[in-house]
């Protein structure tokens, strides 16, 4: 029996396995609406056998936006396009997830394949001004970025209200699981690493109070969020900028109990890159800390980073290193990699993970060419 493949209940929605498709910014958005390329980006992981697919983060404000392509959900016109995103996921059997999240000073920027710099002013940006990079204290990303605005508490509280009400506008639009991005130095990663959060009032300083915002959107999304529906978050659960493993676990307990079911376990992302500073970026880097925030915990964890090969995944979940594994860039080389780690694992009937039609032909043809092998395995 496959632990990988073995369904997870999460209040009222089961997951048909333990793979994920974590979140992928396509930067295709126009004007905060998602585009054909979202239906056919998320629609191909759901056909792929994924049991829950999430989609790119998601703005809950327009100055939350980190570059021009960024998808949004900051006003009600936004629930009926991306509603039929959430459609075709759930249509094709997967669990249509959405993350929502703000960039705070990692916004108006240049996307990666452009060189993540600072966007320039020109004129095809109308809302230039309203899209004003904000952070909890004036530090800038780096040389050649300007500081951002500090944050007033008007800011704060205006930011924590735009997370519930996003929430509430991705459960009309029909998603049954919602993280929340509170990792990869974004705007509430800013809130927890005392490098970028200098403030003096009741959000800085102390543990308590860098954590504050964060418990306080947890808070407002899970009013907002259907009490059946499960609750994510994503941590970087240490950034090599002063928020460390033992800080993750104490916000981990308190997040757990304002009703966040499941601890999405990166690292890294507020200086250099998501991955730890020295790290090895071997296969499942970043497995440990899944293992230590569930050991330390109980909670349920979800491992990201370098998952690639089926076996791999297999063990890190029926270790107990995690409940859940998410992949990312190998969902782009191959979208049916759930249905080629079934096959790799001898789960029964793998081609039911497929769509229909799909499944059909592909569990046709193993059947009546005898020694059949498709072109994921050696031959
Ligand atoms: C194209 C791309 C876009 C990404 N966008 C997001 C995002 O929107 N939100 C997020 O939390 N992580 C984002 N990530 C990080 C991934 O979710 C994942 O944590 C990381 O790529 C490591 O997993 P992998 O080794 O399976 O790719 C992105 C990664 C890639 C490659």
């Amino acid at each position: 029996m496959s632990h990988l493949f073995t369904p997870l209940p999460l209040r009222d929605v089961t997951l048909r396995n333990r793979v994920v498709v974590a979140p992928m910014w396509q930067y295709a958005g126009v004007g905060g609406m998602p585009t054909d390329w979202h239906l056919m980006h998320l629609g191909r992981f759901a056909d792929g056998g994924a049991a829950l697919v999430f989609q790119e983060a998601t703005s809950v404000e327009r100055r939350g936006c980190g570059t021009l392509g960024d998808v949004g959900i900051w006003d009600d016109s936004f629930v009926e396009p991306l509603s039929r995103l959430a459609r075709i996921m759930r249509d094709n059997g997967a669990v249509p997830g959405i993350q929502i999240g703000h960039s705070g000073r990692k916004a108006r920027m240049k996307t990666p394949m452009a060189g993540r710099g600072p966007l320039e002013r020109t004129p095809g940006i109308p809302d230039w001004d309203d899209w004003e990079p904000i952070a909890p204290s004036p530090v800038p990303l780096k040389e050649g970025f300007e500081p951002p605005r500090e944050m007033t508490t008007q800011d704060i509280d205006d930011v924590v209200s735009a997370f519930g009400a996003a929430a509430h506008r991705a459960a009309r639009a029909g998603y049954q699981a919602l993280e929340i991005h509170a990792g990869h130095g974004y705007l509430l990663h800013q809130f927890l690493s005392p490098l970028t959060n200098r403030r003096k009032d009741r959000y800085g300083g102390t543990l308590e109070n860098r954590t504050r915002i964060v418990l306080e959107v947890a808070e407002a999304v899970r009013e907002s969020w259907p009490d059946h529906l499960p609750l994510f978050i994503r941590l970087s659960c240490v950034d090599n900028a002063g928020w460390e493993l033992s800080d993750t676990i104490s916000l981990v307990r308190e997040l757990a109990s304002l009703g966040v079911d499941v601890f999405d376990c990166s690292a890294g992302g507020l200086v250099g890159s998501p991955v730890r500073t020295g790290a090895n970026l071997t296969y499942g880097y970043q497995v440990e800390y899944a293992r230590a925030v569930r050991q330390a915990t109980g909670v349920r964890t979800m491992a990201v980073g370098l998952l690639v090969h089926a076996q791999h995944a297999e063990q890190v979940v029926a270790n107990g290193d995690s409940d859940l594994i998410a992949i990312a860039r190998e969902a782009l080389h191959n979208p049916n990699w759930p249905l080629d780690a079934a096959l790799k694992l001898k789960v029964e009937d793998p081609y039911s993970l497929t769509a229909p039609t799909s499944g059909f032909w592909l569990r046709q043809r193993a059947a009546k060419i005898p020694g059949f092998v498709p072109s994921t395995q050696a031959p």
